[in-house]
């Protein structure tokens, strides 16, 4: 499509704003407290702090370059620079819906949180907030909120991507900095919050740090980045010519970054204080964040201002995703924005209907688990396998088969940025990045 029939974002600032809007969401606040507090704390938030740089930028430029370049969908992105390639697209397509088959369920969360504190009963109840958790879970309003949450993304999609984002971020991003900052300061007050800083930031690399720790922080690097399945393709097709692209990348990443660690010192002295484990797993930030708000003054208010701006910061990634799966329906199967909008929907709600539907048990010859539910292979399969495996092939597709004055171009947009950072990058798409997840990979495998 020609630059002026094709939508695109406003400009430099606003091409920040909606891939930060993407990568910012549960990924950063949900899912990394989560992860951190099973895979060794500190240690675990070391590893990530190397994979944002060593894996996560180089890779999110090459899928700006491929993006914006071809201004087409992921399938079609890499499709029409080699058509083998096309089949990176397919792998992105298909994370995103692995994802959708459980985001929108957490987001769903977020969402009767809101509703819950908005209305004061989150905080007048005798049950104690596991309970509460537990309870909602296995009531029908938890796939209610998924449907409503599901129906919200789809509702923004329909209208085009460009419109309503922007806005949304631009005042969901700054307002969540303002009150993780405040409420990082308020948790410093609990009594037993030190042991909290213990566990976050002073790595005990005997006892905690092991191939899976470094597995599940580089799966986290690309869940949180939205890397590594199409999404930053999708975007960068909407993005201007003139736009910085390595700018924007380092941007977004020390963003997500920033609200990740913020999180981590919110979380983790609250967790210590009121005597929680922190590997209590998905339920980690619902029943731990209501502590910290539970014995401050309008603690509904709190709450809920809160649970609205994670619900806000997971709507921008909803609907990123939504529209990697709707981008390729529509450009690839020429169908019109709202039937590939509808079918993505449609296809999400049954996906998330699985999940919730269905757990269930294996016994193969003695190997015995018990209760396995979607949920937990909806995740585990697109961050740690889809994402990384797109990513390790989007690094060979980028520096080893396209036409290597297309990267450069794109990243100094021909010619007219200086691109110091341009050979470091190149290097590391080429040889560093690669070579690492290849050996993690093989590691984890335990074949080294
Ligand atoms: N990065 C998003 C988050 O952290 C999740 C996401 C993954 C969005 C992949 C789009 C693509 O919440």
């Amino acid at each position: 499509m020609s630059e002026q029939t094709r939508a695109s974002f406003g400009g430099k600032i606003s091409a920040i704003l909606v891939a930060a809007g993407s990568a910012i969401g549960l990924g950063s606040i949900w899912r990394f407290p989560y992860m951190a507090g099973e895979h060794g704390g500190a240690a675990f938030l070391l590893v990530y702090l190397l994979c944002v740089f060593v894996v996560g930028i180089p890779i999110m430029l090459a899928e700006f370059a491929v993006g914006r370049r071809t201004r087409m969908n992921a399938v079609g992105g890499y499709r029409a620079l080699s058509r083998p390639w096309r089949w990176l697209g397919y792998n992105g397509v298909l994370a995103a819906m692995f994802i959708s088959g459980y985001y929108y369920i957490v987001a769903g969360w977020s969402l009767e949180y809101m509703v819950e504190s908005a209305t004061g009963r989150l905080y007048c109840s005798a049950d104690s907030f596991s309970e509460q958790f537990a309870a909602f879970q296995a009531s029908p309003r938890q796939a209610l909120y998924t449907v409503i949450f599901i129906l919200l993304t789809h509702l923004i999609i329909v209208r085009g991507v460009e419109k309503g984002i922007e806005k949304a971020a631009k005042v969901m991003m700054p307002a969540l900095f303002v009150i993780l900052v405040i409420m990082a300061v308020r948790v410093a007050f609990m009594p037993g919050a030190a042991e909290g800083y213990h566990f976050f930031l002073d790595p005990d690399f005997k006892e905690a740090f092991s191939a899976d720790t470094i597995f599940t922080a580089v799966g986290q690097a690309f869940f949180s980045l939205s890397v590594g399945m199409g999404c930053m393709v999708t975007y960068a097709s909407y993005f201007k010519r003139d736009n910085n692209l390595t700018g924007t990348a380092f941007s977004v990443a020390l963003l997500t970054l920033l609200v990740a660690v913020l999180a981590g010192l919110v979380i983790f002295p609250a967790v210590f204080s009121a005597g929680l484990q922190p590997a209590e797993g998905a339920a980690l930030i619902f029943v731990t964040l209501p502590e910290i708000f539970r014995d401050m003054p309008f603690a509904a208010l709190w709450s809920a201002v809160f649970f609205i701006l994670l619900t806000l910061a997971s709507l921008t990634s909803t609907i990123s995703f939504h529209e990697v799966i709707t981008a390729y329906l529509l450009e690839e199967h020429k169908l019109s924005r709202r039937n590939a909008t509808r079918i993505t929907s449609a296809l999400s709600v049954a996906l998330c209907a699985v999940t919730l539907g269905f757990s269930f048990d294996i016994d193969w010859g003695g190997i015995k688990l018990d209760g396995i539910s979607f949920f937990d292979i909806f995740d585990y399969t697109s961050a740690n396998i889809l994402m990384p495996l797109g990513g390790l092939f989007t690094c060979i597709f980028a520096a080893w088969r396209m036409k290597p004055t297309l990267l450069r171009d794109e990243l100094t947009n021909d010619g007219s940025l200086r691109g110091r950072a341009f050979p470091l990058l190149y290097f590391t798409l080429r040889y560093v990045t690669p070579l690492l997840l290849i050996y993690i990979f093989v590691k984890n495998l335990g074949m080294v």
